[in-house]
């Protein structure tokens, strides 16, 4: 009876780890008796070409991406004007180095930049001598940078402020630990009163004697006097390509192969308020002059280093095109009438100009002059974000349009009003097509665009996402489900000119979002609560790591300008998998792929025939050919600082390589399968397998 109680108890336990393992472990066990055909036809002039432009980036200042992301800039608030116009104002983060005793801090309206008058004054009440000594180190103010200034040894970095006194002055300017006890680098700034009297600009190159990822940037002194400080700059001198970017997150999405970039948001182009929307003009010119904005969506201040002039560049130097979205007089709680629009219709001309108008032009001269006399290649824009719905959308985006053409007839122009289920009212070049929504919703909408009409403008996918439960901060499955629906897209890439995911970055430190109620497609932005979840890498002053949904995207680097190849997928059974088919010439060694990919997002394996039509049975070389595995052991599973490579690609040699295979496909797995192709006899010598090809599925 014991016996049998303990038998009973153990095939209940057993039962029970069976139950929760089945759910949860997708490792092996099993049902592996699926199959399923998948016929891939290669004939010579079948399929269809891809746009050079399909895959993509879209940039958002979101969760602190730019500003303390992206942009190297380590000093936050660095002209001392996120606390506003009037004054005194809060100075945040901005902090004391002593005590009222010895130092006060505050604002006042002196700075001699106009665009930006609010500077921080330091009244220093100690001395080297006399009765209110100093203590030692000094005192003054620090600045902790966005939640930690990384700081490397061996590395330098550039400080640049601006300073005033009517006093000599001698002020050190550090980096040290957050507390201050660890001097990382140091430097003194020793100046007569006759050569501080006015404002002046001061450089200094630190290099760092240690590595500290939480550091700060202090300014600090024992001499008696009144110092103001304003635009207090440190960057690190290794960016990307030496444009100002923090180079490990660039080197991220360069990895990418991105053909666009679109920037800069979102919602962020919008604004809760116009008054606070993103507006060009304010962001380019010398970064001392621009006045920063608050961002009211995500509600946090950027002091605009990364601005429109910066996107431009990053594009450029990504080898991708730019995808500029402007604001077209419509914010999400307040509207500018069609009849008075133009000005905001100026203001957009004014960027065109700005970016392609000739280094004489007005607006092209202020670009020749930050170093770019050669126009960008400046050819989509986007009139808005999310905004077809609203009241004066059609008439402002009519006199976008009309402007724009005139001006620059070649320029494609996006719409926000989504044409995959029926013809757009107005004319466009591309359509947004926006969504967010579960893992099984994201999978089934492979298809969204199997109907569409092949006619009239291209899609434009530039924001896709699993969110909500089954996304956690970036989980396999939601990765999974954003394959299926890529290889959806890439089938349908006649009818889709551009795809990319959202968002694109988070600093963990500052994630921003609102609560998702199903599905949203191009509906309206909604205003943000607590969390952003999830983006495709994560990072904070010192470490990045990709989510699976940006391993996700890599297997995607090739597709932009591939042939796409029809494919046909029989199974025995409803089966949860979609497949898809790309020939490329690798523009390096300039050998000639096939790549199939296919995502089983069901729990059961499959083994799957493939069979490719229309190449000589030598035409595959097997021992130049791989096999890319994204698969995880639960499905919630993520990456994190502590294990940034749980959840990535494996590759593995294909020795089973040929116009023949049989595969299997693990359950929850997303398999891509990279056929190098024998130079010379890939040709149509001998058709081995003429198939009739049904519409492909
Ligand atoms: O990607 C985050 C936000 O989602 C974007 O700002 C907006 O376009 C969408 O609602």
């Amino acid at each position: 009876m014991g016996l049998f109680r303990h038998s009973l108890l153990s095939i209940l336990v057993y039962m029970i780890i069976g139950l929760c393992s089945s759910y949860q472990s997708l490792a092996n066990g099993a049902n592996t008796n699926q199959t399923a055909k998948l016929l891939v036809n290669a004939v010579e002039g079948s399929g269809h070409r891809a746009s050079e432009t399909l895959f993509g980036l879209f940039f958002e200042e979101i969760n602190h991406a730019g500003a303390g992301g992206i942009w190297a800039e380590l000093v936050s608030n660095r002209g001392f004007e996120a606390g506003g116009h009037h004054t005194p104002s809060n100075i945040d983060p901005w902090s004391i180095i002593g005590d009222e005793s010895s130092v006060i801090l505050s604002t006042d309206s002196s700075s001699c930049f106009s665009n930006n008058k609010i500077a921080l004054k330091m009244e220093v009440l100690c001395d080297t001598t006399g009765s209110n000594i100093c203590p030692t180190g000094g005192v003054g103010t620090y600045n902790p940078g966005f939640w930690g200034m990384n700081i490397e040894q061996g590395k330098t970095y550039k400080v640049v402020l601006h300073v005033k006194s009517l006093n000599s002055v001698s002020i050190s300017v550090s980096f040290t630990s957050s507390d201050g006890s660890q001097i990382l680098a140091t430097s003194n700034i020793i100046a007569a009163a006759s050569d501080v009297l006015n404002w002046t600009k001061v450089e200094v190159m630190l290099e760092s004697q240690g590595t500290n990822h939480n550091s700060r940037l202090q300014l600090t002194t024992t001499r008696k006097g009144v110092i103001w400080f304003d635009q207090v700059s440190a960057m690190p001198m290794d960016t990307y390509k030496g444009h100002g970017f923090r180079r490990e997150l660039i080197e991220m999405i360069e990895g990418l192969k991105p053909r666009f970039l679109r920037f800069p948001g979102g919602c962020f182009v919008e604004g809760e308020w116009l008054r606070n929307a993103f507006r060009w003009k304010e962001t380019v010119g010398p970064w001392e002059e621009r006045p920063g904005h608050f961002g009211d969506v995500w509600m946090y201040w950027t002091d605009d280093g990364l601005g429109y002039y910066e996107f431009l560049q990053l594009t450029e130097d990504l080898g991708a095109l730019p995808v500029w979205v402007f604001n077209n007089g419509i914010s999400h709680n307040d509207q500018v009438a069609t009849s008075s629009v133009s000005p905001f219709v100026q203001e957009v001309l004014d960027s065109l100009e700005f970016a392609r108008g000739d280094s004489n032009s007005t607006w092209g001269s202020v670009r020749a002059a930050m170093g770019h006399p050669q126009p960008f290649d400046l050819r989509y824009v986007a009139v808005g974000n999310e905004d077809c719905g609203k009241k004066n959308y059609r008439g402002n985006y009519l006199k976008f349009y009309d402007a724009i053409k005139h001006a620059y007839p070649d320029i494609q122009i996006i719409s926000n009003c989504d044409g995959s289920s029926r013809q757009l009212d107005h004319p466009a070049d591309l359509y947004d097509f926006h969504i967010y929504t579960s893992a099984n919703n994201l999978f089934s909408m492979a298809h969204q665009f199997d109907h569409t009409s092949r006619a009239g403008p291209k899609a434009f996918v530039s924001e896709y996402a699993v969110t909500g439960n089954d996304a956690g901060t970036g989980s396999f499955l939601a990765a999974l489900a954003e394959a299926g629906f890529l290889i959806g897209l890439e089938r349908n890439s006649d009818v889709i000119g551009m795809v990319s995911y959202a968002p694109l970055f988070v600093n963990s430190n500052d994630r921003r979002s609102f609560q998702m109620a199903g599905a949203i497609s191009n509906g309206f932005c909604l205003k943000a609560l607590l969390l952003w979840n999830p983006d495709a890498i994560v990072f904070n002053s010192w470490q990045q790591y990709g989510t699976p949904s940006f391993w996700v995207q890599k297997f995607f680097a090739e597709s932009s300008g591939a042939t796409v190849l029809n494919t046909t997928l029989t199974a025995n059974s409803t089966s949860s998998l979609i497949a898809s088919a790309i020939t490329w010439q690798n523009a390096d060694d300039k050998n000639n792929y096939l790549r199939i990919k296919i995502v089983n997002f069901g729990s059961n394996s499959v083994s799957v025939k493939i069979s490719v039509d229309g190449l000589a049975s030598n035409s595959i070389d097997s021992f130049g050919s791989t096999k890319t595995i994204l698969a995880s052991v639960n499905l919630m599973d993520e990456n994190s600082f502590q294990a940034p490579n749980k959840v990535v690609p494996t590759e593995s040699l294909f020795e089973g390589a040929g116009i023949d295979m049989d595969v299997v496909l693990t359950p929850h797995s997303f398999t891509s399968f990279n056929l190098l192709r024998n130079s010379g006899k890939s040709s149509i010598t001998e058709v081995v397998r003429p198939v009739e090809y049904v519409s492909s599925s």
